[in-house]
């Protein structure tokens, strides 16, 4: 028996090997949804044997760290969260879908191949990710994800689904998949919405933060219509400065508006700007500060969440 998990709609079908066709790459219908999706034998195989060694306690979280506005935070969240999570057992895979590629750079690592490799099907799963530190993982951005760009874009149907179809026979293998994106709004974005159950929306508290957020809150909500699954569940204020009053004020004026998905502020410190030189995450670089202390309630926060329905 092989496990294969529908991309579109993430049920799991245990499925007769000797029921399938000869060859490496199949086509499969999921029973049901009825989606039509390619698999990849050869992983699958792969992660049918790891899945076999592995006992998980609860089922793998896919998180997407997205804003459209640039500047906010989210490849500094989406590292630190990884690697907050790796420290606390949990196995991670980061994705970079961004072409400024600064996750790696975040992480100390000048990776060969990375996710453009990964969804172009030039390498195998394990020849295009990186083991970044103990228990983390990385499938690295760069320049080269701009062809991807246009490879979707090509695609006559069924484009949106191209990183579920690829990420998804992975995530036996992890606990959480940890998802950064870009700054704007393209067809790698739209296709971490498609893949991804939650997202986490790091918002900075100055003047136009509630706009931006708003504003994205309207495009997702273009998504949630074709993919219900997709729920903005983490609101994180980002550059809290206690020194001064207005991200105090903008600070309450989000939890009035959203409540419970506010998470607890990581306040502004240099010590996250320097970091990155030394390629070292806040808890290596500086682990007494209170960025670090921020970032372990958020690794709290987010991990208290494993035996939720996290829909
Ligand atoms: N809490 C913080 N305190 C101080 N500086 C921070 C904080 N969070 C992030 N920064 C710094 O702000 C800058 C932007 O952060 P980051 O790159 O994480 O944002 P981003 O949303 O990923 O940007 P982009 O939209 O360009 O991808 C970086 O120099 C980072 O070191
Ligand atoms: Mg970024």
């Amino acid at each position: 028996m092989i496990t294969v998990i529908c991309p579109n709609c993430k049920k799991t079908h245990n499925v007769d090997e000797k029921l399938i066709p000869a060859g490496e790459n199949v086509n499969a219908r999921c029973r049901s949804c009825k989606h039509r999706f390619p698999v990849n034998l050869k992983s699958v195989k792969a992660n049918t044997t790891v899945k076999k060694s592995r006992k998980k306690k609860y089922p793998t979280r896919t998180i997407g760290v997205s804003l459209s506005k640039g500047g906010v935070g989210k490849t500094t969240t989406a590292v630190n969260l990884s690697a907050g999570l790796a420290l606390a057992g949990h196995k991670v895979l980061l994705v970079d879908t961004d072409t400024q590629g600064q996750d790696s750079y975040m992480l100390g690592l000048k990776p060969k191949a990375g996710l453009t490799e990964f969804l172009t099907g030039e390498l195998a799963p394990d020849e295009a990710i990186v083991e970044a530190r103990e228990n983390l993982w990385l499938l690295a951005g760069g320049k080269s994800l701009a062809g991807v760009r246009r490879m979707i874009d090509r695609k006559s149907f069924g484009g949106e689904l191209t990183m579920a179809e690829a990420l998804t026979p992975l995530e036996e293998r992890f606990d959480y998949i940890i998802v950064d994106t870009s700054p704007g709004w393209d067809p790698l974005t739209v296709n971490v919405l498609f893949y991804v159950n939650e997202v986490l929306v790091p918002v900075a508290l100055e003047i136009m933060a509630l706009q931006g957020l708003v504003e994205f809150q309207k495009s997702l909500a273009s998504i949630q219509k074709y993919r219900k699954e997709v729920n903005l569940k983490y609101i994180l204020p980002t550059f809290m400065d206690k020194r001064v009053k207005y991200p105090e004020t903008i600070f309450s004026k989000l939890k009035q508006l959203y409540g419970n998905s506010i998470c607890s502020p990581i306040r502004y410190n240099v010590n996250l700007v320097e970091a990155p030189a030394y390629g070292q995450t806040i808890f290596e670089y500086s682990p007494g500060c209170n960025a670090t202390a921020d970032y372990r309630e958020l690794v709290k926060m987010v991990s208290s969440d494993n035996n939720k329905n996290n829909k």
